[in-house]
């Protein structure tokens, strides 16, 4: 039964038995008084002449209470509309949004009170739907292109080393290598994904440690120092003395760092120098790499952290990124509790520093 039509019902059996219920009570009564009166009092009022009364006085009250009927079933009515139509509208809005069936657009609904929250809410609610939906689809039709050149390099190669035995021995060797690095690629790939999903699905969780940075950046530093000297680039530490001790996640860290400088490292030329640091800032510790290369253009740098987003995606494949690092740095410093920053100037170096909150085991809302 419609919503309406339960309100409306209701209303009109109150209306009755109120109405049946004074007519009673008060019949009653009066006729008791009546019956006294008569019978104590010398009045000039017979028998007949006051039942007569209470047959009237009863008539008024039903007459009052079809009235009252009338009035509460066309103020129900009105009433009812006025609610169940917006609930339509809404009902009709969860359906399409149920059915992935955008047709039915998000319409404004105005109503008063609960039922216009409700409104705004669905609204939100199909609006970050949309929003996820394009994600996910975007995020498929880039994973599938990721994977796509690997794939079909690995699968040109080795079908020709199995269909021609007359390949040269060098060429061999050239194409099982070249089969090889793609193999790495496709698995660094995998790799990446399975490490954002698992932060991104609370799967991982930080372990957060009072932790000597001093310590931890220096075996951060000895993991790419290497690349750094055979690029010809400085690598250098600089821990503030206020902001030497964090309470984070040490493995985090690591990937946090060793991401940031190979960043650092492959996009500084010779002679350039790319320095880690940290930063004393109010509620906690910036942990940062600084670098003096070439630097990222403004319309870039907002969507660096993006998954996949490369300034130049040839440049970055061909020298082993994926293009998750920095989304995967800034999944680490939020399930720290932290945030990201990037400044940089083109032609002058790029600063990307992550923000440790000092109680990182604490959410961002607790705080
Ligand atoms: N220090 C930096 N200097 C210049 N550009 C950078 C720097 N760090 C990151 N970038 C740009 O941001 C993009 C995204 O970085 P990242 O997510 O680590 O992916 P990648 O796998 O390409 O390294 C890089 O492709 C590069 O264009
Ligand atoms: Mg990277």
């Amino acid at each position: 039964m419609k919503l309406a039509h339960r309100m409306l019902l209701q209303y009109v059996v109150v209306v009755l038995v109120l109405d049946l219920l004074i007519i009673a009570i008060v019949g009653q009564r009066l006729e008791h008084r009546l019956a006294r009166d008569t019978a104590t009092v010398p009045v000039a009022l017979d028998h007949r002449e006051a039942h007569g009364i209470v047959a009237e006085v009863r008539t008024d009250i039903a007459l009052a209470g079809a009235a009252a009927l009338v009035v509460t079933v066309l103020l129900t009515v009105v009433f009812a509309r006025h609610v169940s139509q917006p609930i339509t509208k809404l009902r009709d809005m969860a359906r399409g949004l149920a059915n992935h069936d955008r047709s039915i657009p998000p319409a404004p609904v105005s109503a008063p009170g609960e039922v216009g929250e409700l409104a705004v809410a669905i609204s939100q609610l199909s609006v970050q739907l949309d929003a996820l939906e394009k994600t996910r689809r975007d995020f498929v039709a880039n994973v599938s292109h990721e994977l796509r050149t690997p794939l079909t390099i690995v699968g040109g190669f080795a079908e020709t080393l199995v269909e021609d035995d007359d390949v040269p021995a060098d060429n061999r060797r050239q194409f099982a290598k070249t089969i090889l690095d793609n193999t790495r690629r496709m698995q660094r790939i995998v790799d990446d994904l399975l490490d954002l999903s698992r932060i991104e699905s609370g799967g991982w969780v930080p372990r957060p440690v009072d932790t000597d940075l001093r310590g931890a950046i220096a075996e951060a530093a000895a993991l790419v120092r290497d690349a750094a000297e055979r690029k010809g680039i400085a690598l250098t530490v600089q821990v503030a003395s206020e902001a030497s001790r964090a309470s984070l996640d040490r493995t985090a860290l690591r990937q946090i760092l060793t991401n940031l400088s190979e960043n650092a490292i492959r996009h500084t030329p010779t002679g350039g120098s790319v320095t880690i640091f940290t930063l004393a800032d109010r509620g906690g510790v910036w942990v940062g790499v600084r670098d003096t290369g070439e630097g990222i253009a403004p319309e870039h740098l907002s969507r660096v952290f993006e998954r996949f987003y490369r300034v130049d995606t040839g440049r970055s494949r061909d020298s082993g990124g994926t293009g998750l690092g920095l989304s995967i740095v800034r999944h680490l410093a939020e399930a720290h509790g932290g945030t990201t920053q990037a400044t940089s100037e083109v032609g002058r170096g790029t600063t990307i520093r992550v923000f440790f909150p000092d109680r990182a085991d604490r959410s961002p809302a607790d705080r």
